[in-house]
């Protein structure tokens, strides 16, 4: 959990940072509202992957509610608001799940269209892909061909 080729909590934003002028510029996790819109979002998100029949037996055993905690921190930090995650990494969490790259790229696809549903503006969107493909290789696994 310590390892930092381990973890995805790395984020450029650290909080409001500041422009030339040293006005506060928000943050993206304080342009979309903070905390509520946050678990709002994971919420329809797990709502849309557990509808979809390809990737809702990743999630059969799985407590959800600490699932939705868990995203919630973690969509937290990538959007560049407080640093509060201290689960497992992300490799350790996914590559015992052998999680293959169309199953990851749906999921992907999933958070995207949640965000646009609720209005997250495109920039926003643009830095959530980018954290996506930057992530890719922890969580997709390394030692499998398609299928589960
Ligand atoms: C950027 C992509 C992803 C992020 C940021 C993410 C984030 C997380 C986090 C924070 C946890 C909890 C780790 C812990 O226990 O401390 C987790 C667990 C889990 N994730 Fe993901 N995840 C991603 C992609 C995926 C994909 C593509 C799948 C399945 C297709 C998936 C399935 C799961 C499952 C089943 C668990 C529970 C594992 C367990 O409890 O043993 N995740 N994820």
């Amino acid at each position: 959990m310590t390892d930092p080729q381990d973890s995805a909590v790395a984020s450029p934003e650290d909080g409001a940072t500041t422009n030339g002028n040293g006005a506060a510029r928000p943050s993206h996790y304080e342009r979309i509202g903070g905390a509520e819109s946050v678990k709002a979002a994971v919420r329809l998100f797990y709502d849309r992957v557990l509808a979809d029949p390809e990737l809702a037996g990743y999630f059969t055993s799985v407590n959800m509610e600490e699932q939705r905690r868990h995203l919630a921190l973690m969509l937290t930090v990538v959007l560049g608001g407080p640093n509060t995650y201290a689960g497992r990494g992300l490799a350790e969490a996914h590559q015992p799940l052998n999680i293959p790259d169309e199953h990851y790229a749906k999921v992907g696809g999933h958070l995207i269209d949640t965000l646009t549903a609720l209005g997250v503006p495109d920039d926003i969107l643009d830095d959530v892909r980018a954290t996506l493909g930057a992530v890719r290789d922890q969580v997709v696994s390394s030692g499998t061909a398609a299928g589960v």
